[in-house]
């Protein structure tokens, strides 16, 4: 396991689609023990593939820091209602901005060992889930930001 270099915006493979995976490897496994290391790491609640330079359809998340899910291939087929709020990215550090994103979601993906599975989720699980799926066609929130972003202060600042 290892922590994997965060690409930040500017880098274009950040703008890039990604490729569906069509089989599990052990490349691919140890790709998804280190997304997780480097998304908890960073502090964050969701990473896509594309960040750390690979372009596969992955993402983890984990919005309690206890309940990561990884979702390979991820569709969403089903989303209703709406919510307006704050959202960061890692590859965007020290910034944030209001995003509107439906309020439900629900995801056909695969999981690490390939099984198709559905996941639901609502406010912050859902805007995760659109967040990260967003990275895998290219796209950022900052596209979508309602108004200017603003600073935020580091986590790491709150521990001292
Ligand atoms: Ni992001």
């Amino acid at each position: 396991m290892a922590i994997r270099n965060i690409r930040e915006i500017g880098d274009e493979i950040l703008n890039k689609k990604c490729k569906e995976v069509t089989e599990m490897t052990d490349r691919t496994r140890y790709l998804i023990e280190d997304m997780l290391d480097t998304m908890y790491e960073a502090g964050g609640v969701g990473l896509a593939a594309p960040q750390v330079g690979i372009l596969k359809r992955i993402v983890v998340i984990d919005v309690t820091g206890e309940d990561p899910y990884v979702l390979i291939n991820p569709r969403i087929v089903e989303s209703g209602g709406e919510q307006t709020g704050s959202e960061g990215c890692l590859s965007i550090p020290g910034k944030a901005g209001i995003v509107t994103r439906p309020n439900y979601v629900k995801v056909a993906a695969q999981d690490a060992e390939m099984n198709p599975f559905e996941l639901e989720g609502t406010e912050l699980l859902a805007r995760a889930i659109c967040h990260e799926l967003d990275h895998l066609d290219g796209h950022l929130y900052v596209e979508k930001v309602e108004g200017d972003l603003t600073d935020v202060v580091p986590a790491e600042e709150d521990e001292e």
